[in-house]
């Protein structure tokens, strides 16, 4: 099933766009019809004018809407392998219009709980503003933690300050202060729940520590539009065994899309390394196998048999993060994976 099935598309109108951090543009958006949004919440938009297939979706989380639906807001950080995502929404001035889809929910914020920890890497703190105010308004426990490279890249930065005051905690890495996970969790009980988005490394780090500490597992909820990994994107030879239909996967696209590209239909649904509903035998690695998904545990990772063709990718063990994952660093040729479709 695509990710865009049963989606309703609507026009909407750029209301405002301003720099919210280095690279992260902030975007106000007015629907034809009421944008009613809730905490977790995304929107769907057409990044490609003119086309209706699912490679020209993305999806941005919502920060903030109106009450009555009349605008919503959606932080996005400009990337520097863009596809045209991040590159069309940074070129957007007020007035533009564009299609969009009313906020859609894969990462509801479940109130009721005693305490809750809400942890936000860079950009992801568009997706964890929303329940950061949600939670205060409703008087809950909670702790927000908000990791980023510097403070001029972390979006929204003072009105979180003045918003939350002391429950916001912040990680500066040019600052020397890197989040440790484990002193992060040593306060968590089973009964805490944990939101969070943002790199995949971050998400993988606490998500291990979680397992150690045997916390329960439907309490670490968190979102990923699965785009970082250990290694930088390079370019890979991509084979199909039984097939003539050989490629090679550009630093710029998925495997999936390397697939479609030359007529291949492999299964899919969330295309962000959540459902696993793309996974794929892996039958011959020149290389490594850059996990980018949330689905496979950290004993499937490793085996490297199987990926998620949505998200991940194959890098030659020279790759940036190559030390920090204890990789060798002896050089390879181009990389290449043979993909073994049942
Ligand atoms: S399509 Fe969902 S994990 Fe790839």
């Amino acid at each position: 099933m695509s990710q865009g099935t049963q989606l309703r598309w609507q026009r909407a109108t750029v209301l405002s766009h301003r720099a919210a951090a280095e690279e992260i543009a902030e975007i106000v958006l007015a629907g034809e019809a009421p944008l009613f949004t809730e905490p977790g919440a995304h929107i769907d938009v057409r990044v490609l004018p003119g086309r209706t297939d699912s490679e020209s979706v993305r999806s941005y989380s919502v920060v903030e809407g109106a009450a009555d639906g009349s605008w919503v807001k959606v932080g996005v950080r400009r990337s520097p392998t863009s596809r045209g995502g991040s590159r069309f929404m940074h070129a957007l001035k007020p007035g533009d219009a564009l299609e969009v889809t009313a906020p859609l929910q894969n990462f509801p914020l479940r109130v009721g709980a005693p305490r809750y920890v809400l942890l936000a890497g860079g950009v992801g703190i568009t997706a964890i503003h929303a329940m950061a105010r949600v939670l205060k308004r409703l008087g809950t426990d909670y702790q927000l933690i908000f990791v980023g490279r510097s403070r001029p890249a972390m979006a929204f930065l003072e009105e979180l300050r003045e918003e939350h005051g002391p429950r916001l905690r912040l990680s500066v890495d040019d600052e020397g202060d890197v989040l440790d996970v484990h002193e992060l969790l040593a306060d968590v009980d089973a009964s805490t729940e944990f939101y969070m988005c943002g790199p995949i490394r971050l998400m993988d780090a606490v998500r291990r520590a979680w397992i150690e500490r045997g916390l329960p597992l439907p309490n670490l909820r968190y979102e990923t539009f699965g785009n970082s990994g250990w290694f930088d994107p390079e370019e890979f030879e991509l084979r199909i065994r039984g097939s003539e239909r050989n490629t090679v996967v550009s630093s710029e696209e998925s495997i999936l899309e390397a697939l479609e590209r030359v007529g291949v239909e492999p299964m899919y649904d969330c295309r962000k390394g959540e459902c696993g509903l793309c996974v794929v035998k892996a039958q011959q690695l020149n290389g490594v196998i850059d996990h980018r998904d949330v689905f496979f545990d950290e004993e499937e990772k490793s085996s490297d048999t199987k990926l998620c063709v949505c998200v991940s990718r194959v890098a030659s063990r020279s790759g940036a993060g190559a030390e920090a994952c204890g990789a060798d660093s002896s050089a390879h040729a181009r990389p290449s994976l043979t993909l073994d479709f049942p």
